[in-house]
């Protein structure tokens, strides 16, 4: 399944890239799932924030879905489908090991919440992935 994934990722990544309103190839496969990303990321946030209540079921698949896209960031900006439209910027490339370790330290830190049991361990835990979201966003996502 996997080797299928990558293999589509490399077959979307030689497509040309459109607006980002129909954006298509792997311009609209990060998109999506950044946007799962985000639905997981709501979840833990309204834990954290005490407008539910600890939910391990809940952190489990929320790790599940970023643990599931951590890796394949690496491979979701190639040089051609950044800029234009898109809200990825050229600096990516420029800084493509930089870059790759934000994306390594956001799937460590995804890792590490997934051995929190309480919501006093979780907090810190979801503080520390939201952080990694936003450094990388704050430096090379242009909106
Ligand atoms: C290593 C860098 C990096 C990390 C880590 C990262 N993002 Fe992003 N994200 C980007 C970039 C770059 C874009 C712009 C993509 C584009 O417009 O093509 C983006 C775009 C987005 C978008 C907008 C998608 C859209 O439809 O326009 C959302 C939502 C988002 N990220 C959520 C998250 C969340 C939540 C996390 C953490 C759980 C996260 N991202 C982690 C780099 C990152």
């Amino acid at each position: 399944m996997r080797l299928i994934h990558y293999a589509m990722i490399a077959a979307l990544a030689a497509a040309p890239v459109q607006a980002h309103s129909g954006a298509t190839g792997i311009v609209k496969t990060r998109m999506d799932a950044m946007k799962e990303m985000r639905e997981a990321m709501r979840g833990l946030g309204m834990m954290t924030r005490g407008m539910m209540p600890y939910d391990a079921e809940l952190q489990a698949r929320a790790v599940d879905i970023l643990l599931t896209h951590a890796p394949e960031i690496e491979d979701w900006f190639p040089e051609e489908s950044l800029g234009g439209d898109s809200e990825a910027l050229p600096l990516i490339a420029v800084e493509r090991d930089a870059f790759n370790a934000i994306a390594v330290e956001f799937e460590n830190s995804s890792r590490a919440l997934a051995d929190a049991t309480t919501l006093e361990e979780a907090q810190p835990l979801i503080q520390a992935v939201s952080d990694t979201c936003s450094s990388c966003h704050r430096r090379y996502q242009d909106d």
